[in-house]
């Protein structure tokens, strides 16, 4: 079975025109592997920066955009808020829902994700959803909870055959941002645990779904973690506001599974 790789760079509240330029440069010469998929996810405002970028450097077949957050919403007087509708204005393919960030500091619930997930769906953008366990919530042995009841919403809101069209990002978030990565064995048994829990819904489906992982990978760890039979790919957050070492973790994906 062949699964798709997914590297995706989520440059957070960082960057600007000058890392758009710089990537872009970077990466109109990097070699991949078959079958794997680069996603470059800035703030909103350099959505289409980027996207001229990629037409300009003849990347924009090779390279894909993605957006951090959408509103579940189609549009409306919603202040402050970006719809799908516009970012498929800006040639945007991917957008990342659910991350750590979003749940904990902008309080958004496994219910308001799930509806995002349906609205980027229904306007043909790919969800990265990303679900993750606190460190506290590892140590009292609730992993497979946590993430078992952040996915459940989505499958209720979506249903399990949509999955061919999410990319799953399991992030624990002991490791976002800290340098403390999950062991390689510790991932793999993580990622196993979300495919089996997809495989009881839908076997097919669940051989298909990337699940990439994130958190502190850096140009040293990726390989290692790549190498593991259920990683598909990571979600790089610090390490990829350096254009160098983002395109090292990309050249080190491993491209089908
Ligand atoms: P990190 O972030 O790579 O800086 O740990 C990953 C993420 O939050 O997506």
């Amino acid at each position: 079975m062949k699964r798709q790789s997914i590297v995706a760079a989520n440059w957070k509240m960082n960057g600007g025109f000058a890392l758009v330029e710089e990537m872009s440069e970077r990466l109109a010469h990097i070699s991949l592997q078959e079958s794997v998929n680069v996603v470059v996810c800035p703030s909103f405002p350099f959505l289409s920066a980027l996207s001229h970028s990629f037409i300009q450097h003849e990347l924009a077949d090779t390279f894909a955009i993605g957006a951090q957050n959408v509103n579940e919403f189609d549009s409306g007087a919603y202040t402050g808020e970006v719809s799908a509708d516009m970012l498929k204005a800006c040639n945007v393919q991917y957008v990342i829902l659910g991350h750590s960030e979003r749940r904990s500091i902008y309080k958004e619930t496994s219910t308001q994700v799930a509806h995002k997930v349906k609205q980027a769906l229904e306007n043909g953008l790919t969800p990265i959803l990303c679900i993750g366990e606190s460190e506290a919530e590892r140590m009292a042995e609730q992993t497979e909870t946590v993430l078992a009841a952040q996915l459940q919403p989505v499958i209720d809101e979506v249903g399990i055959s949509a999955f061919a069209n999410i990319v799953i990002a399991y992030e624990p978030v002991w490791a976002i941002g800290t340098g403390k990565t999950a062991s390689p064995a510790m991932a793999q048994e993580t990622h196993q645990f979300i495919r089996t829990f997809l495989a009881e819904l839908d076997a097919n489906i669940a051989q298909k779904t990337p699940v990439l992982y994130g958190g502190s990978v850096n140009a040293k760890n990726c390989e290692e973690l790549f190498a593991q039979a259920d990683i598909d790919g990571g979600l790089i957050g610090g390490a990829s506001l350096k254009a160098d070492e983002f395109t090292v973790i990309c050249s080190a994906a491993k491209g089908t599974n």
